[in-house]
């Protein structure tokens, strides 16, 4: 590590405190933690992620950092200060309540910053990319939920930090999120090298169905992970579901509606497909029957077999005589997941 990069999580470490103490001490964060405690998080959920409050000021943080001898440029590269026109260094997050995102040892090393209700503005600013945060490799908590995977074995993979916090604070402590992109690859290589059971449990509306769809096809494509999927209903998110149907109501949930890809997709496809319409219903069934393909266990293989015959009232043996033509595709998990020996993974036909 550089002398900047040090210095940089030094002034990550000392500025999450300060925006801390602001949020649970003082005057000027009343009104965010007042919002946060009416979004039902509590102070020791306040606590364990460290959330904190940047007041509407310009200079409090340049001025704070001046006073401890960081260097001004470092502290611009490094996205806590910005600088104006006039070339003076300001305050880069003001009026926002302040998620610090950590890197895989836990250390401080970005912040996202969310607006207060009746503001104006993005809802959500993050940190620029930097010398320390990448984030197509930043995954929210992933240095927490490390830890926590030795007794769960399995990670929760959310949209938003709000999700991962609030779901936590209900017991489930094995979420991330990304940083307000998409799944990356980077990501997925990340959770694979702890885990290969992955939970999905994106918002329930179209743009999570969406990025579910798109996440767990890419998790599929890493191989060798397990993945389930959470599809929350009426277009709630995890956070929306926990308050408005409780926390009992969310676990049951998380609990006993994983579901796994053939069904998911079956749901997600008919929400697209007219299936009063016979060219429509014969691509549908093409594009579920390629999934079925390649589950390997005829009982799992009839399950979703009957399933497709409920929703589009093709003749079962129809469905098995189509799937019959098909040449057998390979399974998606076809190795037990060995952390330490991740090189010597066997490759897999469709490679
Ligand atoms: P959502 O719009 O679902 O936000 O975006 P949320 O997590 O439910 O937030 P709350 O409950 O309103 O506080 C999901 C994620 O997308 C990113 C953030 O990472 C957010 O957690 N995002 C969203 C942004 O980066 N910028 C935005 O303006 C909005
Ligand atoms: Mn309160
Ligand atoms: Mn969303
Ligand atoms: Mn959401
Ligand atoms: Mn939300």
């Amino acid at each position: 590590q550089t002398d900047d990069t040090h210095a940089m999580i030094e002034a990550h470490a000392l500025v999450s405190q300060l925006y801390h103490y602001i949020l649970t001490s003082t005057e000027e964060g009343t009104e965010a933690l007042n919002y946060l405690h009416d979004r039902g998080l509590n102070d020791e959920v306040i606590r364990q992620f460290n959330i904190g409050f940047a007041p509407k000021s310009w200079e409090l943080v340049t001025a704070f950092l001046e006073k401890r001898d960081f260097d001004q440029h470092v502290m611009i590269d490094a996205g806590l200060l910005a600088r104006r026109d006039d070339g003076n260094a300001v305050d880069r997050f003001r009026e926002r309540i302040m998620f610090p995102i950590t890197n895989d040892r836990g250390q401080t090393i970005a912040f996202s910053g969310r607006l207060l209700p009746g503001v104006e503005g993005p809802k959500y600013l993050n940190s620029p990319e930097t010398a320390l945060f990448n984030k197509r490799e930043t995954l929210f908590n992933f240095a927490n939920v490390r830890k926590e995977i030795r007794q769960t074995k399995a990670v929760t993979v959310f949209e938003g930090f709000m999700d991962v916090i609030a779901a936590s604070q209900a017991g489930i402590t094995n979420g991330v999120a990304s940083m307000g992109t998409a799944l990356t690859p980077e990501h997925i290589s990340k959770l694979k090298r702890v885990t290969n059971r992955v939970i999905v449990c994106y918002d329930g509306d179209s743009a999570g169905l969406n990025a579910t769809y798109k996440a767990v096809q890419l998790l599929q494509e890493a191989r060798g992970m397990q993945v389930k999927i959470i599809s929350l209903p009426e277009k709630l998110d995890p956070d929306e579901y926990i308050q408005t149907k409780g926390v009992v109501a969310f676990k049951d949930f998380y609990e006993q509606q994983q579901i796994e890809w053939p069904l998911f997709l079956m749901r997600y496809l008919s929400l697209a497909t007219d299936l009063s319409q016979a060219d429509e219903v014969a691509h549908y069934v093409e594009q579920v029957l390629t999934e079925i393909n390649r589950i390997e266990n005829p009982i799992e293989k009839e399950v979703y077999l009957a399933e497709l015959n409920q929703r589009t009232q093709i003749d079962k043996a129809v469905l098995r005589q189509q799937l019959a033509q098909r040449q057998p595709q390979p399974q998606y998990e076809e190795f037990a997941f060995q952390p330490q020996e991740q090189r010597l993974v066997k490759r897999t036909a469709l490679d």
